[in-house]
């Protein structure tokens, strides 16, 4: 089962270190390495042809390159992940948009020089064969957060089976946190595997969390930082099950649910995710 006891507080790098890398990708999650992170998070999306990739919008325009190559665009400005091949998701540019776009201020204010976001110009999207890799060499901490397909197709069945297929082939079952907003992938994880760690991911606050996620046999929530209270940390605490908020990037924010007990601060900033776990325990 997943290492991190209760008592730990540790910080999951959202998407790889997002705020100075193009998230989701290699360089992301090197940096996240790089500034202290004990975990990361990211999400896994299957190819058209079935391969498990890092991948987080259910469209490829905001993070890829795809406008510019009109031969990929197999559903107009909607094409997919779902869309293409593995050899075609490939030949995707999932760097260049980063330099252009400028995404946090960080670049524009200089701490982050925009000239080290035109160096990600090339960067590829990677497979989660790729990642694991990565993950067992590094030895840090994973949450995989399983995008829901359902809306594309009811492929559970291929999309969870290939994840456990991966995590197994790799012997990595007790460094990863599976987590989903589709509580049916976590049930069917738990009904097949019951030994992987699940975590509870909702963007809706749920009524008893607690119950919810004994009943779901979860042994992590994970909540949206804008509704969780101090109570509902204490809580869940007390009753054994870990507590990872996302995203939360305010230092004051951070430093305020470290002190509340949350283990987890899912953060596009690792570093100062680890500043604020550093300052709650030292
Ligand atoms: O897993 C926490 C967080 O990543 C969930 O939202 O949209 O960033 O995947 P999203
Ligand atoms: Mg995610």
């Amino acid at each position: 089962m997943f290492t991190n006891k209760a008592n730990e507080r540790i910080t999951y790098a959202h998407r790889g270190a997002r705020a100075y890398a193009p998230e989701n990708t290699m360089p992301a999650f090197h940096k996240a390495l790089e500034l202290g992170a004990e975990a990361i998070e990211l999400d896994v999306n299957l190819t058209k042809d079935g391969y498990a990739v890092i991948f987080h919008d259910f469209v490829l325009t905001r993070t890829t390159n795809i406008a510019e190559l009109k031969h990929l665009q197999k559903n107009g400005e909607k094409t997919g992940i779902h869309h293409l091949t593995l050899e075609e998701v490939r030949s995707l540019d999932a760097g260049k948009w980063y330099a252009e776009s400028d995404p946090y201020e960080q670049i524009k204010s200089g701490t982050v020089p925009a000239k080290i976001a035109e160096g990600f110009t090339g960067t590829i999207i990677p497979t989660l064969d790729e990642l694991l890799f990565f993950i067992k060499a590094s030895n840090m901490l994973l949450n995989l957060e399983i995008k829901d397909q359902t809306k594309i197709d009811d492929n559970t069945h291929t999309i969870v089976h290939t994840i456990l297929e991966h995590i197994q082939k790799h012997g990595l079952e007790e460094r990863i946190l599976i987590s989903s907003f589709n509580h049916d992938y976590l049930k069917t994880i738990h009904a097949e595997m019951p030994e992987m760690a699940l975590g509870i991911l909702t963007e809706e606050r749920i009524e008893n969390p607690v119950e919810y996620c004994k009943q779901l046999n979860a042994v992590a929530y994970h909540p949206c930082r804008t509704f969780t209270t101090a109570d509902d940390i204490k809580d869940l605490r007390e009753a054994g099950i870990l507590v990872n908020i996302w995203t939360i990037n305010c230092e004051h924010e951070l430093y305020a649910f470290a002190n509340w007990g949350a283990n987890g601060l899912i953060s596009d900033f690792p570093d100062r995710a680890g500043t604020a776990i550093q300052l709650v325990t030292s």
